[in-house]
């Protein structure tokens, strides 16, 4: 068997090195050893944007980019879109095993037993203007549960840990759809605990003066399927957020806010509602064509294609192609939808697309369901945020108690000023004759 190691050569000073490499990875503070001379600080790796950095070994979510796959906790992600509620994946997640029926059970009615939100907290949801980006709205509103539940400053008691992870998870679908009432100015529904996740979640969207909300059976379980799809995605943008924030041992509602923030944005969780501004702006399939053409000339992204993992199709978008015909079913089909298998037609055969190994990713259909459903598009990222809780919040407990993991701060290269004297403001914009010597 070869020896798994790396020889370095370095050229400046002709000493040679053996560096171990495990998983696949060699440890950056091996490197610090090569040196030039004893006030040399020792080699670093320069990596902007972790494009080929390892932050932590996990245990949680594979993914293999270039064959498309994706597992959680071993599990392929179809079988557990097609088998599973979206609450017990999260308990997959988060413990590593699928619960037994007794563990579902008591996991269910715990999270069910914390979806109630402080009336407090809802005073606070009032102060928000009514035209504020929900994400806004969510991200504020969890970081203010921290002001509600002191005691979640304890991050290494295991007992407080998991409470606050059940309150998360079941007080984010309340403030989400408390968000969304409070811009339509509708008053909050209660959560109705006889329903489940979902069904709760539309209950407290869309219930009026109906005594009890009925949700269409179809439309609920295509919910909870999309929340499966994004529960959790390894080191993404906001994981990273949740592990650094974490890291200084901050609690996890401040984390987690922290993260949803991260999510926010359009390069991120942001993607599927700029896809459906895209297709709005597109308008028709004649058009995609031209629209097409000025993506390839670098005017336009085209949103929710591209990932910096995959390298193949995203295979939570072929579910959602799949979840969308059943949602479509009972909606209706949109018209959107062929402006969107035309983008992508012409993509997966175009070079420009092909060469950079450009695919939907999970955003671009995403939308499409959620506006059938009845989901305007600036609450997308906000259904994005409430599944990726559970993976936020299992790559934060996987972070606390891995004992490699430390204050997250990483290292630069310096490229500003040498030293210099300090110019009193008098004398700041003045020539100075440089002295005749
Ligand atoms: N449209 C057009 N060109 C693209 C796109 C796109 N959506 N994505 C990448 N490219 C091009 C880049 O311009 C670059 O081309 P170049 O080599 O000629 O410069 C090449 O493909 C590589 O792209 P990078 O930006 O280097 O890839 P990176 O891994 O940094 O970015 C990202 C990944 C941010 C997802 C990017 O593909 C993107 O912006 N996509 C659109 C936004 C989006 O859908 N985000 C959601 C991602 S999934 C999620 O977060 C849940």
């Amino acid at each position: 068997m070869p020896k798994e190691a790396l020889s370095i050569l370095d050229e400046r000073t002709h000493a040679t090195y053996e560096i171990p490499i495990h998983n696949g990875a060699i440890r950056a503070m091996d490197l610090r050893q090569i040196k030039t001379g004893p006030d040399d600080f020792g080699l670093m790796t320069y990596d902007p944007a972790f494009m080929n950095t390892a932050s932590c070994r996990s245990a949680i979510t594979f993914i293999d980019g270039d064959k498309g796959i994706l597992r959680y906790r071993g599990y392929p992600i179809e079988q557990l879109a097609e088998r599973c509620t979206f609450l017990e994946v999260a308990y997959l997640i988060l413990f590593g095993d699928l619960p037994t029926a007794p563990q579902l059970k008591e996991w269910v009615g715990q999270i069910t037993h914390h979806t109630m939100i402080h009336e407090t907290t809802k005073k606070f949801l009032e102060g928000f203007r009514y035209d504020a980006h929900p994400m806004g709205m969510l991200a504020s509103t969890v970081a203010a549960l921290s002001t509600a539940y002191p005691e979640s400053r304890h991050v290494h008691d295991p007992e407080l840990r998991r409470l606050q992870i059940m309150r998360l998870i079941g007080k984010m679908p309340t403030i989400a759809a408390y968000t969304y009432r409070h811009s339509l100015g509708y008053p909050y529904v209660y959560p109705d605990n006889e329903l489940s996740y979902t069904e709760n979640f539309m209950s407290m969207l869309w219930k009026m003066a109906e005594p009890k909300y009925a949700a269409d059976p179809v439309l609920a379980r295509a919910l909870d399927i999309l929340f499966i799809l994004h529960a959790d995605h390894e080191q993404n943008c906001s994981t990273n957020v949740m592990r650094s924030v974490g890291s200084s041992h901050a609690d996890p509602y401040l984390a987690t806010a922290a993260a949803a923030a991260a999510l926010s944005g359009p390069l991120h969780g942001g993607a599927n509602e700029e896809v459906l501004r895209m297709l709005d702006e597109i308008g028709s399939k004649d058009k995609v064509p031209a629209y097409m053409e000025k993506v390839k000339s670098g005017q336009l992204k085209l949103m929710g294609f591209g990932h910096r993992v995959y390298k193949n199709y995203d295979p939570r978008a072929l579910i959602i192609k799949w979840a969308a015909d059943k949602v479509f079913e009972v909606t209706g089909r949109s018209a959107k939808l062929d402006i969107a298998l035309e983008l992508e037609r012409i993509a997966l055969e175009d070079d420009y697309f092909v060469k950079r190994k450009l695919y939907p990713n999970v955003d671009f259909y995403s939308g499409i369901i959620y506006q059938a459903m009845g989901f305007r598009p600036d609450i997308f990222t906000v259904l994005f945020a409430i599944p990726r809780t559970v993976g936020w919040l299992a790559q934060w407990e996987e972070m606390l108690g891995d004992s490699e993991q430390k204050i997250a701060r990483p290292r630069q290269v310096y490229t500003g000023q040498a030293v210099r004297d300090f110019m009193p403001l008098e004398k700041r914009g003045v020539e100075i004759a440089t002295p005749v010597v």
